[in-house]
């Protein structure tokens, strides 16, 4: 897991101006709220009077309300009032990380880390939202009971497909192409492919989504990745029928995987297809699921000597080449440290104003050393 990346938060609809949102990401709890501006703020949730939950309090003219002594903090992270020295400005060291947000494609996305907006890796674009010619399914968030880079690699793994979703027509890599390395493309912060597989039962396959254009015989299709978290699916039944689909994965701790997705179409426009396309990609995803929930270990071996890969794994292959240079980097998260010391220590993601002023209360969360 690593800071200075932006992870999904909550779903747009969750982050109310009424009354606190509170989750997990990285391990550590988050706390985000909407101002009167329809803002939406994301916080580090640890009450640095005594440790309260403020994800457990409430929201009041624009702060969120820790529920143990009623301090207040607005969306700069802020304390703006101590009810004990209601005459007094608050100290300056009352304040809590403020992570920057974006709002898009009805997520809340944060960025948990200290990085200046230069230097931040980007938050994927999805130009076709919105489009004319395209069309959005309502967005499905999920739990993976496994780690996010499990997670990824499935999704970038073309050869369980054959296996694991013999519902889709068993779609495996066309046979010229199965013995090669993928042909994995750089791209940046991330790593893309596109392949041809071969439906082996295509008409049964792509009966769920009761549309002729996708009863083929050959799909293209191909995954991609940026940064450690952001999925990518391209599936091109035809020039014209196409799904993109996006995966922006939130690490809940280091066995536990929160997947908020986004499936894009240019067929089977009508709103009254979206249930069922929804269906039918839940059905996907909980293959997937029953497969990651059992791996071992839980997280990917620290060596490729105790797997056995071949050409076909290549991408996850150019995927743990990005982990490791994000590594170099200093930004994994010392989830060992994390978890010793967790109920004596409370930590909190750094956030880019820790970068600007100084007196903060929490420890920042240990990282690996580069
Ligand atoms: S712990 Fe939050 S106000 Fe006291
Ligand atoms: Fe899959």
């Amino acid at each position: 897991m690593y800071i200075n990346f932006w992870y999904p938060i909550a779903a747009a609809d969750e982050v109310k101006a009424d009354a606190p949102f509170r989750t997990q990401v990285l391990g550590l709890r988050f706390v985000a709220f909407r101002t009167q501006d329809g803002r939406a703020h994301v916080l580090s949730d640890v009450c640095v009077h005594r440790g309260g939950s403020l994800g457990k309090g409430w929201v009041r003219d624009d702060a969120v309300v820790c529920p143990y002594h009623g301090w207040r903090f607005g969306g700069d992270g802020r304390c703006t009032l101590i009810p004990t020295l209601p005459d007094e400005a608050p100290p300056a060291r009352a304040k809590v990380d403020s992570y920057p947000v974006q709002e898009k494609y009805g997520i809340v996305f944060a960025f948990l880390g200290d990085l200046p907006e230069n230097e931040r890796p980007p938050l994927h674009t999805i130009g076709e939202f919105g489009q004319p010619g395209w069309r959005a399914n309502k967005l499905t968030v999920f739990e993976v009971p496994a780690y996010y880079e499990r997670s990824m690699e499935n999704g970038l793994d073309p050869s369980h497909n054959e296996f694991v979703h013999p519902a889709q027509g068993s779609p495996n890599i066309n046979a010229n192409l199965r013995k090669k390395p993928l042909d994995v493309q750089e791209v940046p912060w991330g790593s893309q492919f596109l392949v041809r597989f071969e439906n082996k039962e295509a008409a049964k396959g792509t009966k769920a989504l009761a549309d002729k254009d996708t009863l083929v015989d050959e799909v293209t299709a191909g995954s991609g990745h940026v940064g450690p978290n952001q999925m990518i699916t391209w599936i091109r039944f035809s020039e014209t029928n196409m799904f993109h689909q996006y995966f922006f994965e939130a690490p809940i701790d280091d066995t536990r995987t929160r997947v908020f997705f986004v499936n894009m179409r240019t067929f089977l426009l009508d709103p009254q297809h979206d249930d069922r396309i929804g269906r039918v990609n839940l059905v996907v995803a909980q293959e997937d699921i029953n497969i990651l929930a059992e791996l071992d270990p839980v997280q990917t071996p620290d060596t490729t000597t105790k797997e056995v890969l071949v050409p076909s794994d290549r991408a996850v292959v150019v995927y743990r080449d990005w982990l490791k240079k994000f590594d170099q980097r200093g930004w994994r998260i010392d989830t060992d440290t994390l978890k010793a010391r967790k109920g004596k220590v409370a930590y909190a993601i750094p956030c880019p104003g820790r970068r600007t002023s100084g007196n903060w209360v929490l420890d920042p969360v240990p990282l690996q050393k580069a």
